[in-house]
């Protein structure tokens, strides 16, 4: 038996774009300390190209892009810029510092967006994919071209740009799914018959990047590698546009577990999807769907009887993966209101955590607080604790006590203390439930114009002790954002939840006026 060697032909460049389409997703929204924190884990995982923004689009995206260049260490990072000389010009700029910089320079080219979105004719919109390729060359050799609205496009016309933008200096062309419209037969088609008539393709690489709208996004990547693509666009968890992009833990493991049909191999150290899945999570506050694959909380639970049964004769009977392999650990360690620091940090390590010194230290004050309150403190506890800890830990509002009165008897009141920015506010507020009176109470220590677009609150396990998770949106102007809150205490969940989501909207530049004369 001969064994093979992975070759360079086979391998698949992963393009992560968790920073700049997954942040795209109305309330997905980051902080700078955050989008730099994910940038870290995507370069530690293997990540080849890191697309950490849209530097044109606002100071706070120039200045991400700018510090994760200078700070990734392996991953070459990438700023997305449409076809004038500005959005480009700033892309360079902000690429600048990073060892290996990219320019990811877009236009569309099918009929409905040239017409309507573009309000261009073919050939003008062949003139501008020249003009912006060239314009990126001049600021790296690394530029990519992306044919938006690419599966829609004509095909004659997709091959003329296709060349012009490689004759440019392209050495990368995307062939976006960006409606999430194609199937896998068709797009596999696709890249085979730009690639045969394309002169020039064999100077490029070819990429795919599939959007979900139909539930294909995964499927319509993998397809896109069979027919001759070589980088795929996706994100952590699948965040993205709409429906969202090609989740990259589902792709990379497309190709680990099933090799044999898909002889492609990529760099992700796939033990650290589970820790990434969990920091995008925490910081979006865009929950895992439970059943997801590869990382939801169901991924590797088994059930009814007759699996249970089978598991525990060979695992092979229902796992078609480890855990292990996807950085899941199984653990025998009970946590409870005598568990240590040691025991507690070796529970972090093993959920996937990594957390500085103080956030740490804050973790465990937290964790013990909670074991006081709470017989039985399951995994899925520590992680709401500590997702809650990473998201809310630059936070300038905090929540400091909560009173609330309820039943039967209306209406409804709260007594709330904030700590704003260092200095404690109280005050009382009713409302239509103890909800209202609570998010009254935040309203009027902080009045503000955001309007409360979703509340939604979970169980995070199972018993009537077991902690709330809520997740609250809350929008103003044209920015929209999630935070999510724990507790065992709903009403307090709530609170902490509407108080994350102000304070991003509060990092993101909204103004508000805390009512420092409230008592
Ligand atoms: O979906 C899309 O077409 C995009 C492009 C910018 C590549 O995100
Ligand atoms: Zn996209």
């Amino acid at each position: 038996m001969t064994t093979q060697t992975p070759s360079e032909q086979d391998r698949v460049v992963i393009f992560d774009t968790t920073l700049r389409d997954g942040e795209q997703s109305p309330g997905a929204t980051m902080t700078h300390d955050e989008k730099l924190e994910v940038a870290e884990i995507l370069d530690q995982m293997g990540v080849d190209i890191i697309e950490a923004g849209f530097p044109i689009a606002s100071d706070g995206d120039f200045q991400a892009v700018h510090e994760i260049a200078q700070r990734t260490k392996n991953a070459v990072v990438c700023g997305l810029a449409r076809a004038s000389f500005k959005d480009i010009d700033r892309a360079g700029e902000a690429i600048k510092p990073a060892r290996r910089g990219r320019i990811h320079t877009f236009l569309s080219t099918s009929p409905v967006h040239m017409k309507w979105k573009l309000q261009k004719e073919p050939h003008e919109v062949l003139d501008m994919v020249i003009a912006q390729v060239t314009r990126a060359r001049n600021f790296t050799d690394d530029v990519e071209w992306s044919a938006e609205d690419g599966t829609r496009t004509e095909h004659d016309f997709l091959c003329r740009c296709v060349e012009a933008a490689i004759k440019a200096g392209a050495t990368t062309i995307n062939i976006p799914d960006t409606v999430g419209y194609t199937v896998p037969e068709e797009y596999m088609a696709l890249f085979e018959m730009v690639r045969a008539r394309v002169p020039n393709a064999d100077l490029a690489r070819f990429s795919v990047h599939c959007h979900d709208d139909l539930g294909m996004a995964v499927a319509n990547s993998v397809a896109g590698v069979r027919g001759g693509a070589r980088q795929i666009e996706c994100t952590i968890n699948g965040i993205g546009e709409r429906a969202g992009n090609a989740a990259l833990e589902e792709v990379v493991m497309a190709l680990k577990v099933r090799n044999d049909v898909l002889p492609f191999h990529t760099n992700i150290d796939a033990t650290m999807l589970t820790r990434a899945s969990k920091l995008v999570s925490a910081v979006t506050s865009f929950p895992v769907q439970y059943n997801k694959a590869i990382v939801g909380r169901n991924a590797f639970a088994h059930e009814s009887g007759i699996h249970q049964d089978g598991m525990l004769k060979n695992t092979q009977t229902y796992e078609i993966m480890t855990p292990e392999t996807v950085g899941v650990k199984q653990t025998s360690l009970v946590m409870g209101k005598h568990s240590g620091r040691h025991a507690f940090v070796h529970k972090l390590e093993e959920l996937g955590y990594q957390l500085a010194a103080n956030q740490l230290e804050d973790a465990f004050v937290r964790f013990k607080a909670l074991a006081d309150r709470k017989k039985h403190i399951y995994d899925e506890d520590i992680e709401a604790l500590v997702d809650e800890e990473i998201a809310h830990a630059h936070d300038r509002i905090k929540l400091v006590s909560l009173t609330v009165i309820a039943g039967t008897m209306g209406p409804q009141s709260a007594t709330a203390t904030l700590d704003i920015e260092g200095k404690h506010m109280t005050v009382q507020a009713t409302g239509n439930g103890p909800v209202d009176a609570t998010f009254n109470c935040i309203k009027a220590l902080v009045p503000h114009e955001a309007t409360l677009e979703l509340y939604q609150v979970h169980a995070v396990t199972q018993g009537t002790d077991a902690q709330a998770e809520v997740s609250v949106r809350l929008a103003a102007g044209d920015k929209s954002v999630t935070a999510k809150g724990a507790d065992p205490d709903t009403l307090v969940a709530s609170a902490k939840a509407y108080l994350g989501a102000l304070n991003k909207l509060l990092a993101r530049g909204v103004r508000m006026h805390a009512q420092h004369s409230a008592q």
